[in-house]
């Protein structure tokens, strides 16, 4: 199985021109999305997961081990994009602080993720720096933009704490994938079966061990 190196070309820095984002991410097919993400030519040139792998919805192994802190990688599985995003200390405990004035389904009750991962970071214990999530959107299934830029003033200003934001009717999902209320999306995003096969290597489409 071949393995996904996180590099420089592959992801989205915290300080992306979103307003460039959002124009590109107006597409709503999903191949278009990843395709656009991030740097799009040297991203598809350093992408590449067997053709056995692709054909037969393999697992795939991603190497997060120099995935920076605010970065996001996007990578296939099963035809979907997935998204991996290293978060900070600062992040998780905005995160952990987000209630359900805020937040439609906080505790991921109604959510389609393994039974082990838990909490507010939904992530893996001893991992929850690294979230990983199916990036399709659970309203319509458009592809959300990675919004890390705390307070942008698009998203609501001081209230937004990062996130993702699906630009085809407006839902916003905070940096675990938790939905908000008052938007369009039910459920908050999904997080696929996924393992760690060392310290920095991540299988996506095999289940942890617990
Ligand atoms: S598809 Fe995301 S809000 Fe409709």
């Amino acid at each position: 199985m071949d393995t996904i190196d996180a590099n420089a070309s592959d992801v989205d820095a915290a300080d992306v021109n979103t307003s460039r984002r959002r124009f590109l991410t107006g597409a709503t097919s999903v191949i278009g999305a990843v395709g656009v993400v991030g740097a799009a030519i040297p991203f598809v040139a350093s992408w590449k997961p067997s053709a056995k792998a692709k054909a037969a919805g393999a697992p795939v192994k991603v190497n997060v081990g120099k995935l920076e802190a605010g970065a996001r990688l996007v990578v296939e599985w099963r035809g979907k994009p997935v998204y991996i995003v290293r978060r900070t200390a600062e992040t998780l405990a905005a995160v952990d602080a987000l209630g359900d004035e805020t937040l439609k389904d906080m505790t991921s009750i109604d959510a389609a993720q393994p039974s082990y991962i838990k909490g507010s970071a939904r992530a893996l214990a001893g991992k929850e720096d690294v979230l990983v999530l199916v990036g399709l959107c659970t309203h319509l299934g458009c592809a959300p933009i990675y919004r890390p830029d705390v307070g942008a003033a698009d998203l609501g200003g001081d209230s937004w704490m990062g996130g993702f934001f699906c630009p085809c009717h407006g839902s916003k999902f905070d940096l675990s994938g938790r939905v908000y209320v008052n938007v369009p999306a039910p459920t908050n995003l999904e997080i696929p079966p996924h393992s760690y096969e060392s310290d920095s290597i991540i299988v996506i489409g095999v289940d942890a061990e617990v």
